[in-house]
């Protein structure tokens, strides 16, 4: 399935991006990457037009890259400035520059129709800045993957009794029925767990002793974006759904970006209502996270593999899967649209033929 391309996409953390040429793949396109002397991220393609050298290999010059193997030299626009031994500089001569915004610490690229590319557009949340909360940079898990099957186990609450006993999940949540709501941009799927022993990750992150009232809401902002709203509050307060700032929140953000069809970068942060400024709370809950998400990529990756081999029947799905089922048609009709607006486009032949 190819990708969906007319989308913000993280290609990074802010610190990932210097002085140095900077190879990333995001929906299978090379792209190379560096911070021009004004600041700004640059990102073109990572191809020569001439004999197809990436220009990676090649050395920046100024705010130009001069490729590696005949020395022709593109600008951040993509534009062909050099020609070594001729003065002429054809109009072929340029290589695809693609959109890049940078916010909170984070840069994404646009991978569609430049035109389409609104920074409006890119995900953003009021906590980012609002001095309530607390938002941490996390890591980024590579995964031999496809990406719609890590996107669509972010937005399943189901998986955490099973896959995560130690840190998001417990027994007490196995046969909890899965909320799911499709009719606004995003999909959600959540329950509340109520009266029952915290999870792991609240016993050593919030202190709870006796039972609490506890909330999982997975948000998927497609793509594939995903938000965790989970936390805990002592079950004496009889926390309201809709007032979880009361209790101890959390919000695990999961930006997916797909790589190749077998390749997922997942960079993931978090915010927290609680501990703001505090590193140590930091280190810990990246602690935790590690362990959880470490867990997911053992799945995903075997999964994967089994992907590969011949399939002897389609998979079945079950209650749970109304989230994913969804998300994996709104993807099509995605990619169905940007497709077909493309049938339109005049195609540019290959060849002349002369009689
Ligand atoms: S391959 Fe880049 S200049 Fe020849
Ligand atoms: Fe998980």
């Amino acid at each position: 399935m190819p990708f969906v391309k007319n989308a913000w996409y993280v290609a990074g953390w802010s610190t990932a991006f210097g002085e140095a040429l900077t190879p990333v793949t995001i929906t299978g396109e090379a792209l190379v990457m560096f911070r021009a002397s004004d600041g700004r991220v640059v990102a073109l393609e990572d191809r020569c037009p001439h004999r197809l050298l990436p220009l990676s290999k090649g050395k920046r010059i100024g705010d130009t890259i001069q490729c590696g193997y005949h020395g022709m030299t593109f600008d951040g626009s993509g534009k062909c400035v050099r020609v070594p031994g001729q003065q002429n500089l054809p109009a072929s001569a340029y290589v695809t520059a693609f959109p890049v915004e940078e916010r909170h610490g984070i840069v994404w690229i646009w991978m569609g129709d430049p035109e389409g590319a609104n920074p409006d557009d890119v995900f953003d949340l009021p906590e980012f800045s609002d001095p309530g909360w607390h938002a941490h940079h996390g890591d980024a898990l590579h995964l031999h993957a496809h990406y719609l099957n890590v996107a669509e186990n972010l937005m399943d609450p189901a998986h955490v009794s099973f896959v995560h006993p130690t840190t998001l999940g417990n027994a007490a949540s196995e046969n909890v029925p899965v909320h799911v709501s499709t009719s606004g941009a995003t999909i959600t799927a959540w329950r509340w767990i109520r009266d029952s022993a915290p999870i792991g990750f609240f016993k050593k992150f919030g202190g709870f002793t006796g039972n609490v009232d506890r909330w999982h809401y997975y948000h998927l902002h497609l793509p594939s974006i995903a938000v965790i709203d989970f936390g805990s509050a002592d079950t004496t307060l009889a926390l309201p759904e809709d007032d979880r700032d009361q209790g101890v929140r959390i919000f695990a953000l999961h930006f997916v970006t797909p790589v190749t069809e077998d390749y997922t970068i997942d960079h993931w942060m978090h915010l927290r209502n609680r501990a703001q400024g505090d590193d140590a709370a930091s280190a810990q809950m990246d602690a935790m996270f590690r362990i959880a998400f470490d867990e997911d990529k053992a799945i995903l990756e075997a999964i994967h593999q089994a992907e590969q081999r011949p399939q002897r029947r389609k998979p079945i799905r079950i209650a749970i899967d109304k989230g994913p089922n969804v998300y994996r048609k709104r993807i099509r009709d995605l990619i169905e649209a940007e497709t077909t607006e493309d049938l339109g486009a005049p195609v540019a032949p290959s060849f002349v033929q002369v009689d």
